[in-house]
């Protein structure tokens, strides 16, 4: 029987437990599921490309038919790529719907084959986005329970580069104190 391959597109900057929610659930109803990330130099992510792929590679690993890849250029053309016949997207809330649907529709005159499926991530997660997490972490907010732990401690380090040092500085004080 044919292998229904789907990718999960996004900008993942960064990652959040809404979009792990809706991968979890991609993966229980596609034979494969690639995460694309998107390089796009024309906007300035916070995270760079290698550092969300990091991240997301290590919070899916889990799931044994998720892979993560990035791309740049037409979604479309990527999907092609990698012989993928659905896009995933997730809706959140009814403000969603309007982009998502102009980008369907567009998607599918690009490439009418190519099918994009809808789907929402638990209600827990229906006012969570990656801009609203940037937000609050470059403001000093808590982001408890929005992101996975390895996030909120990228998004620690990215904030305030000396907690990095702080952490490697932590072992070597309590060696020092056993001896
Ligand atoms: O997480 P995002 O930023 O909402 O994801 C948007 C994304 C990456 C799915 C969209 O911007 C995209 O597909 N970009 C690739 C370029 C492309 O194909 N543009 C035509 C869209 S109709």
């Amino acid at each position: 029987m044919k292998k229904v391959i789907a990718i999960y597109p996004g900008s993942f900057d960064p990652l959040t437990n809404g979009h792990l929610d809706l991968i979890e659930r991609g993966s229980k109803i596609f034979d494969e599921l690639v995460v694309a990330i998107l390089r796009n130099p024309e906007k300035q992510a916070l995270f760079s490309l290698a550092e969300r792929k990091e991240m997301m590679t290590a919070m899916t690993e889990r799931w044994e038919n998720v892979s993560v890849d990035t791309f740049d250029g037409l979604m479309v053309d990527y999907a092609v790529s990698v012989n993928a016949s659905a896009v995933l997207r997730g809706i959140r809330a009814i403000s969603d719907y309007e982009y998502e649907l102009q980008m369907a529709l567009m998607n599918r005159k690009l490439a009418p084959n190519l099918e994009t499926v809808f789907m929402m991530p638990a209600e827990a997660y229906s006012y969570l986005s990656s801009r609203l997490v940037r937000e609050i972490a470059q403001l000093g907010g808590s982001i408890n329970g929005l992101v996975p732990d390895l996030v909120q401690q990228r998004l620690r380090e990215k904030m305030d580069p000396a907690h990095k040092f702080e952490n490697l500085e932590a072992p070597r004080k309590s060696r020092g104190k056993k001896r």
